[in-house]
C-alpha cells in the first residue's frame, strides 16, 4: 500500500491495525555513463513496493534528496547536507508518530545515507524515550544489498565487477522497468578497487568532489556497470523483495 496513492481514512484503517511504515531513501546523484540519476531512488523503491506486495507495509514516498558531497562537481547532482537530512527525518517522525506510526523502517539505496540516518535515529530514541508517557520508538535501517541472498547474487553475478558506485546490480535493477542507456563503445570494465580503498571509502566516505571526479572520471567507483540486465534485474527485486519483507515483519514482531 503506497502511502501517496492512499486516502487518509484508509491510512486511519491501517494504522488501527499495524503503527509500522517502511520509508525508501535514495540519493539524486550520478551513476556514471549508463547510471539514471535517479537510479538509487529508483532502486529503494521499486524493492520497498514489491516487498509490500508480501508484507503489507504501508510505504512512504522515497527521500529522494541526500547528501552526495563527493559528486556534485558532476553535473545533475543535488546534494544537501547530513544535518538538513537529520532535520527531515526528524520531522517526518514526528509527524508520523503524532498520527501513531511507531516502527519506521529504512530501506536504504545509497552508502552515504547510513551515518546520518543512524545518528538521527540514536537521537530520536534519545529523545522519545526520556519523554512521560511517549509510545515508544523503534527504528530499523537496512540497505538493500546486503540482504544476504541480495548480495550473495551480486557476488555471483558480477565479483569484483560489482564494485561501489553505478554499480551493476543497481543499474540492472532500473533497467528491469525504466530505459537503457547505451554503453559509450570505448567503455570498458574499471580497474577493481583495492581492498584497503573499499575498507576506507564504505558508505561512501569519500573525499571532496574535486578529488573523486578526477580519481573516477566516469563517474563509476570500481564498477563494471554496463554488465546488469533487465533480467538481472527483474531477479534481484525478486529476491531483494522477499528478504526486505521478511526484514520488516521480522522487525515488527521485534518491535
Ligand atoms: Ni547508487
Amino acid at each position: 500500500m503506497k502511502l501517496s496513492e492512499s486516502t487518509w481514512q484508509e491510512v486511519e484503517s491501517y494504522l488501527a491495525k499495524c503503527p509500522g511504515i517502511l520509508i525508501p531513501i535514495g540519493s539524486t546523484e550520478q551513476h556514471g555513463p549508463v547510471g539514471l540519476i535517479g537510479t538509487d531512488s529508483f532502486c529503494a523503491s521499486a524493492i520497498a513496493e514489491a516487498s509490500a506486495e508480501f508484507s503489507n507495509a504501508l510505504v512512504a514516498p522515497p527521500i529522494c534528496f541526500t547528501p552526495a558531497q563527493f559528486n556534485e562537481t558532476f553535473p545533475g547532482t543535488i546534494s544537501i547536507s547530513s544535518s538538513t537530512l537529520m532535520q527531515l527525518v526528524s520531522d517526518m517522525v514526528h509527524s508520523l508518530a503524532r498520527q501513531g506510526f511507531q516502527y519506521f523502517y529504512f530501506l536504504n539505496g545509497h552508502g552515504a545515507n547510513l551515518a546520518p540516518l543512524k545518528a538521527v535515529c540514536h537521537d530520536l530514541t534519545a529523545e522519545f524515550s526520556r519523554r512521560e508517557n511517549a509510545a515508544k520508538i523503534r527504528f530499523r535501517i537496512r540497505s538493500w544489498w546486503d540482504y544476504s541472498e541480495t548480495d550473495s547474487l551480486r557476488n555471483q553475478l558480477y565479483g569484483v565487477g560489482e564494485g561501489l558506485h553505478g554499480t551493476p546490480s543497481e543499474i540492472a535493477i532500473t533497467r528491469a522497468f525504466l530505459r537503457r542507456v547505451k554503453a559509450p563503445s570505448d567503455l570498458k570494465a574499471p580497474p577493481p578497487l583495492t581492498k584497503s580503498f573499499i575498507k576506507n571509502h564504505a558508505g561512501d566516505f569519500h573525499l571532496d568532489a574535486d578529488h573523486h571526479r578526477n580519481q573516477f572520471p566516469d563517474g563509476r567507483v570500481g564498477s563494471d556497470s554496463d554488465k546488469g540486465s533487465a533480467s538481472d534485474g527483474q531477479r534481484f527485486l525478486e529476491v531483494a523483495a522477499k528478504e526486505a519483507a521478511s526484514d520488516y515483519l521480522e522487525f515488527l514482531e521485534e518491535s
